[in-house]
Parts: structure tokens; sequence; C-alpha cells
């Protein structure tokens, strides 16, 4: 058993390393921080700085983004609006006017809600955090100004900065060269004029999992309404070295109160995750359960659960693949987009939560849960119970995918063989699949 799954596992590896930046059923999906340059200023220039996320399901979530670059000489950030650099730097060269930040590598980050109005401007202040593109277009952008000085002051002398970095809020983001761009056309409130930027430059953003972290941040577990066995995640999904877990709440709540110091933002990392103990040590666990069998139609039931006590994931997304998601009829109590990553591939579904409703899966614990039903109609030439084919392909949370159990790893058919197996086994199993399913739909 040992071999054969360290030997999938190198060749996992292998074509991780091999695709950096490369999502499938995403191939579009970046990140881009465009600078318009609004106005020239005697030592520089005010640039509107927006981030826009083009990632269809992956979110920047708490404690948001931070954003880096090198200035390319000695430029200055004399004012910011709706964010603020993390560090002031050595400005002692400076008399009278003191800029906000004087570092050659500048990080800022967003303001939290709730800033005083003057230091607000359009689409900032939400403590970083950016939806995914195809859960809310209009809502997937975050923005700030920055006043620059001791920088050129034409389009001719201007250097655009370098090396930009972009965290979000863990690694795993690569920036390319900020490239001059065509200059942004901006449309009055009234729609009635347009303005245009003096220069703009932008930067492109990727996030490849593999930079992020060496394991995965979810496992898939499965069950069946056909076989009692459940499949769990596979042991230690996400990696169970150097981990430490607690067994109950109560030890969990003893050690959040020290622990709570980690719950930072602005800049800092993430809350160090504080784990329920589990066999696959996967702070979430995503379980496919087939559940209902109709004479047209299909039902599979989800449930995301969350084991980390130090974290409420706000504005959660699940994407699952399967060849039957092109035929969804229903979902229920989860909202739900198809995604389209070749034109004709339609098998791939985002699912995230209702407003208000469950788009937050709570802490570890008795509410750390999230459910639903998703009713799908049976695509004739393909739909079958056997084989394990009413399981998911692949499925991601939050925009990383999670460690599927092994490929040979489902609830049977009752009395089928597994895979590979003789030709008249086979018959056999089929004519028991063909009885049982007879039996289910009369
Ligand atoms: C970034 O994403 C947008 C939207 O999907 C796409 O039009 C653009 O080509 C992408 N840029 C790069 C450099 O991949
Ligand atoms: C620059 O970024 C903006 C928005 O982020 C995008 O609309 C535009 O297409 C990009 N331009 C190029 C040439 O990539
Ligand atoms: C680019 O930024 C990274 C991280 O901030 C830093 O480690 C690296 O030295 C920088 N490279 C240059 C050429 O400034
Ligand atoms: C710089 O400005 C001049 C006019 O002032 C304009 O013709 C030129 O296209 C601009 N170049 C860039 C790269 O924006
Ligand atoms: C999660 O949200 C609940 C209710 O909003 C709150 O009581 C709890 O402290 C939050 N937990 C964390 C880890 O932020
Ligand atoms: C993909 O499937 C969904 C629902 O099953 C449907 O609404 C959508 O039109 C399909 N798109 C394409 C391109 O087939
Ligand atoms: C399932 O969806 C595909 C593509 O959207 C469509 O061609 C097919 O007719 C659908 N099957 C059923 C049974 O609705
Ligand atoms: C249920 O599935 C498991 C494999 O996942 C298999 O070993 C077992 O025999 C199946 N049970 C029945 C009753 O077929």
């Amino acid at each position: 058993m040992e071999m054969p799954h360290s030997a999938l596992l190198l060749v996992l590896a292998a074509t991780l390393s091999v695709a950096v930046a490369y999502d499938p059923l995403d191939p579009n999906g970046n990140i881009t921080i465009k600078w318009d340059v609004m106005s020239w200023t005697p030592d520089g220039y005010v640039a509107m700085v927006t981030i826009n996320n083009y990632q269809m399901y992956r979110h920047i979530m708490v404690p948001g983004w931070t954003v880096g670059w090198t200035w390319a000489r000695s430029e200055v950030i004399w004012s910011m609006v709706g964010a603020q650099a993390t560090e002031q730097g050595d400005c002692s060269r400076f008399k009278g006017n003191i800029p906000h930040c004087c570092k050659r590598t500048p990080a800022v980050v967003d303001l939290l809600p709730g800033a005083p109005y003057n230091q607000q401007i359009a689409n900032c202040c939400r403590g970083g955090v950016v939806p995914a593109y195809g859960q809310d277009p209009a809502a997937a952008v975050s923005a700030f100004q920055v006043s620059v000085g001791q920088a050129g002051t034409t389009n001719r002398t201007v250097k655009l900065p370098k090396n930009f970095t972009l965290l979000g809020p863990g690694p795993g983001y690569t920036c390319g060269r900020a490239k001059v761009v065509p200059s942004t056309v901006f449309l009055t409130p009234d729609h009635r004029r347009k303005t245009q930027a003096l220069m703009t430059w932008n930067v492109t953003c990727t996030y490849s999992q593999h930079l992020a972290s060496k394991y995965p941040s979810c496992c898939v577990s499965f069950s069946s309404f056909y076989n009692e066995t459940i499949i769990p995640c596979a042991k230690c999904s996400c990696g169970c070295e150097h981990k430490s877990c607690v067994r109950s709440e109560r030890d969990s709540k003893r050690l959040a109160v020290t622990g709570k110091h980690a719950r930072g933002h602005s800049g800092g990392a993430p809350a160090a995750a504080l784990l329920q103990c589990t066999t696959h040590m996967c702070p979430v666990r995503v379980h496919w359960h087939v559940k209902l069998n109709y004479k047209e139609y299909w039902r599979a039931k989800i449930t995301i659960t969350n084991f980390n006590y130090r974290m409420n994931y706000t504005g959660w997304t699940l994407v699952a693949q399967h060849p039957n998601l092109d035929n969804i009829t229903e979902v229920f109590s989860f909202d739900y987009k198809p995604i389209v990553a070749y034109g004709s591939i339609n098998d791939t579904a985002m699912f995230y939560g209702l407003k208000y409703f469950n788009d937050q899966l709570m802490e570890a614990g008795p509410h750390g849960n999230v459910q639903s039903e998703v009713l799908m109609r049976k695509d004739a030439g393909t739909f079958t119970f056997r084989q394990g084919w009413a399981f998911p392909r692949k499925v991601y949370f939050n925009g990383d995918e999670c460690q599927m159990p092994s490929p040979d790893a489902y609830p049977f058919l009752p009395n089928a063989a597994p895979a590979a197996t003789s030709a008249a086994a086979l018959v056999s199993s089929a004519v028991v699949v063909a009885s049982l399913m007879f039996l289910i739909m009369a």
C-alpha cells in the first residue's frame, strides 16, 4: 500500500512543480495591480493604484493583501489615501514636511472598514479582503491613492517601481514586471465626459499553491447510500510533521486565550491554526455523499467542515469538478455558478454561501460546518454508480486544491469488484448493478 502511494505523491509533486502558477480550471486567473498617474506634482506624481482580482474562485481573505515594491531611485511616499505603508522607515533627512514612508521597499496594506472619512477612497478600506471575480465581479477590486515624491515629473522621466510582491494573506503570488500600457480612460460620474490617466502601468500577479504551502490545506472524504463504508480523508493529507492539535473544544478555549494575539491584521501573518486532532490534520474537510437515486436525477450532499478553532472562513468558495455538474438542476442552500474554462467543457461548478446565511464557515466546533445538496440530471450516456463515477474528480476550497482519497478508494457498489478484474467478473457485477438500479428505481 505504501509504495504506490508515495509513487503517486512523487508524480503529483512533479506535475505541480512543472505547472507552477497555472490553474487548469482557471487558466486566465490573475491579480493585476494598475497604477494610473492622475497628476504631476512639483517633485513627483499622484497615482491611483487599483488591484483587480480576476481569479474566478480565489478570494483574498483576512488579514487581507499586502502589496510591496522596490523604488527605482530614492522616491518617497508623501501621503496615501485608502491604504497605508506598514512602516515609515528612516525619514531623518527631511525637515518640516515628513513623508508618510521613506522606505526603499514599502509594504502597503488596506485600511480597515470604518477608517476616517478623509482617508477613504472608492473601493478602499475593506481590510484588504477582496472577493473572487466569479463570486462578485463588481466587488473584486481594491484601490488606494499614493502621492510620490522625489520621482520623475513627466512620462519620460518617471521610473516604474520594480520587484512587486503580493501577499494575500500568505505567500503564493508571483508578480511580473511593471509594464507601461495604454492610459486608462475614465468616465465622469455623470457619464458625459471622458478623462484619461497621464500614464498607466500594469503588474500581473499569479498564484501557485505550490509556493503557498508544501501541503494541501483541505482534504476530501466520500460516502454513499449504497455502501456503509465511509472513505475518510487520507492520513496526514495536510502533513503531520511539526503540527500540534487539540482534542476538545475545552482545550481549544484554554489555548485560544493564550493565542489571541496571533489573530493579527494589517500586514501581520494570518493567525496560526489551532487544529482539532484528526488523522488527516487538515483545517478543512469536504465530504461528498452520494445521497439519493431517482429515475432521471440523482442527489449528492456536500458538507464542508472546519477543524481550525482560530478561523472563520468568510466568503468561502468551493469548486468541484465532476462530469455531471453540467446538468445541475438545483442547488440547495448554497449559491452556485458554472465555471467554463475551455468554452465547451462545462463540468466544473463553484459553490459559495448565501449572504447572511452560510457565507461564513464558522470556527471548529458545533457550528463549524456548512452543507448543501445538489440535484443533477443523469446524463444517459455516462451516468453510473460504478467505479466511483459519482464522486468528484477535483475539489478546491478557497482556491486551493484539496487532497483526494487514493484513486481506488471509493465505496463499491454491493458485490461489485474493484476496477481491474476479469471480464467475467465485470459482466457479473454489471448484472448486479443493473438489478440493484432496478430495485432502487422501482
Ligand atoms: C489577467 O487576467 C485577465 C482577465 O482574465 C486577462 O484578460 C489577462 O490576459 C491576464 N493577464 C495575464 C498577463 O495573464
Ligand atoms: C491593465 O490592467 C487593467 C485593469 O487591471 C486591465 O483592464 C487592462 O486590460 C490591463 N492592460 C494590459 C495591457 O494588460
Ligand atoms: C525583491 O523583493 C524581495 C522581497 O521583498 C526581496 O527579497 C528581493 O531581494 C528583492 N529584489 C530586488 C532586486 O530588490
Ligand atoms: C507621454 O506624454 C506625451 C504627451 O505629453 C504623449 O504623446 C505620449 O504618448 C506619452 N507617453 C506615454 C508612454 O504615456
Ligand atoms: C467567528 O465568528 C463568531 C461570531 O461572529 C465569533 O464569536 C468568533 O469569535 C469568531 N472566531 C474567530 C476565530 O474569529
Ligand atoms: C453550463 O451548465 C450550466 C448549468 O448546468 C448552464 O446554465 C450553462 O449554460 C452551461 N454553459 C455552457 C457553456 O454549456
Ligand atoms: C447535460 O448537459 C449537456 C451540456 O450542457 C447537454 O448537452 C446534455 O443534453 C445534458 N443532459 C441532460 C440529460 O440534460
Ligand atoms: C463497500 O465498499 C468497500 C470499498 O470501499 C468494499 O470493500 C465493501 O465490500 C463494499 N461493501 C459492500 C456491501 O459491497
